[in-house]
């Protein structure tokens, strides 16, 4: 029996994950997407549309069996509307959302909200959807589950609890004024509840019984880096994006995955938070309009830069990758040269893996590999033979440096935009 796969994005998110999900899904019985929330932003471009999503698993489109387990927070009303959009193109949606998965609710985004305010130059670049909120309520036992929105009595006496306290919070410690009432959320919350009412399930039990039968794959959200204890903390998410965590956040015990670690050919990063390989000048700001890199809930302007070896060999040593997909090749297409973060000068000292002190972090001076770059068009190639020279020597020393096969190299957008070797 084949082992399950397991998706981790590698750098800071936006790595292209979707889209690899998408493509793997077809030879799969079920995606179960184990962590974050609305505050993920994936795509699937396949005929030419485009497909956001940000709470259902990239697998969609092929109307497979779809968990979302209960290390997702779920934004009722965003994963609805979602739900509703596929069901209105025709997918059929065969959905189940583990009981335990926690609501994200207003008061958590008046609070994300308030505390970026109050942080001000420190602000994390959050996205304000009360993401970080919602896992603080859940790890501390305040929080709403599905299991309680589904049942009118349980939440009305839940919420009330609750929107108590936080009023209390927001109001005084933050001088924000809430303008919702407790009813307001109840009538509108409740709707919600028995619309999902329908999709509520164990899913660690569904994985437990599907286990050795059919294959699985585990969509993972974020990345590596936006990890909420390894990432670059606090410039982070609030919830662990590496492989192992899938373990717990969907309740299974610890067993051989394949972990496909999702590369972007180069690095971006959307928010605050230290970047040692990033581009400030003419480089970056053509990977940026090349590579379309705008946030896809936020709009925002990706950061960009090299490709960053230090941050690749913790993101391996962390989530023991089995193989790497590397995405977005084809943006890198008539740039005259390229470069590799290939390790950090720091204090004068050698260092060739992401530290974890932000205080080091900031002080990396990156050194780089510098490699020709091809002007031909790659996105119609679909053998690495057929690649320019020059883009298989950058690939092949990716994967030599780290000692990790590539599996997957995407050259385009679309599903079909892809090299598997
Ligand atoms: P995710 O959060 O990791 O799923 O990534 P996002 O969907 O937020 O961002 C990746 C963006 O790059 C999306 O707009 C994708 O459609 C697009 N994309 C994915 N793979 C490729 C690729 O190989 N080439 C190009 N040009 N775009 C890609
Ligand atoms: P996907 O799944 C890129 C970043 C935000 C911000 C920080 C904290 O699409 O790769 P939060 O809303 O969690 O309080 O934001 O984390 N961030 C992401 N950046 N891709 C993501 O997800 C992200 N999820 C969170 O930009 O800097
Ligand atoms: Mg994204």
């Amino acid at each position: 029996m084949v082992l399950p796969m397991i998706i981790i994005g590698a750098q800071w998110g936006d790595e292209g994950k979707g889209k690899i999900v998408d493509y793997l899904a077809k030879d799969c019985g079920m995606v179960v997407r184990f962590n974050g929330g609305n505050n993920a932003g994936h795509t699937v471009v396949y005929k030419g549309v485009k497909y956001p999503l940000s709470l259902l698993p990239s697998g969609v489109l092929w109307q497979k069996d779809l968990l979302i387990a209960q290390g997702v927070v779920v934004n009722p009303k965003i994963l609805l509307e979602e739900i509703d959009f596929f069901q209105k193109k025709g997918c059929k949606i065969s959905l189940t959302i583990d009981q335990r998965a926690n609501i994200v609710m207003p008061y958590h985004q008046l609070l994300d909200s308030a505390t970026e305010e109050a942080k001000g130059d420190k602000k994390v670049g959050s996205l304000k959807l009360g993401i970080g909120y919602c896992y603080e309520d859940r790890n501390n036992r305040h929080g709403i589950r599905l299991e309680d929105l589904v049942n009118p009595r349980i939440f009305k006496e839940k919420l009330h609890e609750e929107f108590i306290l936080k009023k209390k919070r927001i109001e005084s410690v933050f001088n924000y004024k809430v303008t919702t009432s407790e009813k307001e959320i109840y009538e509108e919350y409740v709707v919600y509840g028995k619309k999902l009412q329908r999709y509520i399930g164990d899913v660690s039990k569904i994985v437990a019984e599907n286990s050795g039968k059919r294959k699985i794959l585990f969509e993972g959200a974020h990345g590596t880096f936006l990890d909420g204890n390894f990432g670059t903390y606090p410039y982070t998410t609030a919830v662990n994006t590496i492989s192992g965590s899938v373990f717990s956040y969907v309740g299974f015990p610890p067993q051989g995955l394949n972990v496909i670690g999702i590369v972007k050919a180069y690095t971006t990063r959307v928010g605050g938070g230290p970047f040692p390989s990033e581009l400030n000048d003419r480089n970056g700001q053509l990977l940026q309009e090349i590579g379309l890199e705008f946030g896809t809930v936020s709009k925002r302007k990706r950061r960009c830069g090299w490709l960053d070896l230090p941050m690749l060999r913790l993101a391996h040593r962390l989530n023991g990758f089995t193989s790497l997909a590397i995405t977005k090749l084809d943006v890198l297409s008539d740039l005259p040269e390229i470069k590799i973060t290939d390790h950090y000068l720091v204090e004068g000292k050698r260092m060739t893996e992401f530290p974890s002190s932000l205080e080091i972090v900031s002080q990396a001076k990156p050194i780089h590999k510098t490699f020709a770059g091809w002007t031909e068009n790659i996105s119609k190639i679909r053998k690495f033979r057929d690649l320019p020279k020059n883009c298989q020597k950058y690939l092949t020393f990716i994967e030599k440096n780290l000692n990790i096969p590539i599996k997957y190299i995407s050259v385009g957008a679309e599903r079909s935009a892809i090299i598997e070797l």
